[in-house]
């Protein structure tokens, strides 16, 4: 499944939308010198500017505060020309993650991980739901994967990634199974699967003999190796699999494409041509 050519898709319609809405603006906020949230920063800039979308990238000491943070949030969220707003985690550990994710506007939360959003997501009515999941269902309905009736199992149960693409999975009709770190005889359980989505962040923590004859495997995992960026599937699934995503250019470019969606939905919601539930 080729997550690549359909998020350049993707960032083709975008770029129309924005030429059409006329200035987006995103703000990311970086606390510390994390080097893997350094790459993503970059990414999702490079890939906004090339949409035509302002981001602003704020950088934070890693010493900075919880307070420094919440007032630098609430600066983002009285600001006009901001419409989207995200803050890289993992935070350092001084910090409060779950309160600063509170304080984000949630008509600007494009992760989709204020409470408010997340709440709709669990009752089926989403409004800004993260971009990796949402990139996930995008390409199974590029590929036409039947889900209604069929079996997901998703490994994984992390707010970001594992937990939000159960709900859609769940809203899409598929009968749902979340593994996690003390699932027992966790490829029993995937072995089960018509659908396999594996959000864990172990190089090969599902194996050949865990995924059933035509399953569709979806890997988000991205692991650094000697071999550069690793999945959390064994390569060797293909070999079994209906269909799979590829490690790179499966899950990660649809990842991005579908945060600078996010970022236009925000704008859309802002301006009044999208309804944003009241509080
Ligand atoms: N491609 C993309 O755009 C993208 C986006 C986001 C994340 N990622 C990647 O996806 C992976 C997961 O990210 P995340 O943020 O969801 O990670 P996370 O917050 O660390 O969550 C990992 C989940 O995996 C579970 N787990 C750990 N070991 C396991 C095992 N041996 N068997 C079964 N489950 C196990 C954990 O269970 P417990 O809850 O019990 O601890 C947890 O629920 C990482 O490699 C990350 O880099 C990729």
């Amino acid at each position: 499944m080729d997550g690549k050519a359909l998020a350049e898709r993707i960032r083709g319609e975008i770029a129309e939308e924005v030429r059409e809405l006329g200035e987006i603006g995103l703000a990311t906020v970086l606390v510390g010198d994390d080097p893997a949230s350094d790459i993503y920063i970059r990414l999702k800039h490079k890939a906004a500017a090339e949409v035509g979308i302002s981001a602003r990238d704020i950088r934070l000491a890693s010493q900075t505060t919880e307070e420094e943070l919440l007032e630098q949030i609430e600066q983002l969220n009285a600001d006009d020309a901001i419409d989207g707003l995200l803050v890289q985690l993992p935070l350092p550990d001084h910090i409060d993650e779950p309160r600063v994710i509170r304080t984000i506007a949630p008509v600007k939360d494009v992760d989709g991980l204020h409470p408010f959003n997340f709440g709709h997501l669990a009752l089926g009515h989403p409004t800004h739901v993260g971009a990796t999941p949402v990139g996930i269902m995008a390409l199974v309905e590029e590929y036409d994967v039947p889900l209604e009736g069929a079996r997901a199992v998703v490994v994984g149960r992390s707010d970001i990634v594992g937990k939000p693409v159960s709900l859609l999975l769940l809203h899409a009709n598929a009968t749902v199974t979340i593994c996690h770190s003390r699932t027992r005889d966790l490829s029993a359980v995937t072995r089960e699967a018509d659908v396999l989505v594996v959000a864990v962040g172990k190089a090969g923590v599902v194996g050949r003999d865990a995924v059933r004859e035509g399953a569709t495997v979806i890997d988000v995992g991205m692991n650094r190796s000697d071999e550069g960026v690793v999945g959390d599937v064994d390569p060797a699934v293909a070999e079994v699999a209906g269909r799979m995503t590829p490690v790179p250019g499966g899950v990660g470019p649809m990842t991005i494409a579908m945060l600078l969606r996010n970022a236009v939905r925000a704008a859309r919601y802002r301006r009044g041509l999208l309804a944003f539930p009241g509080a």
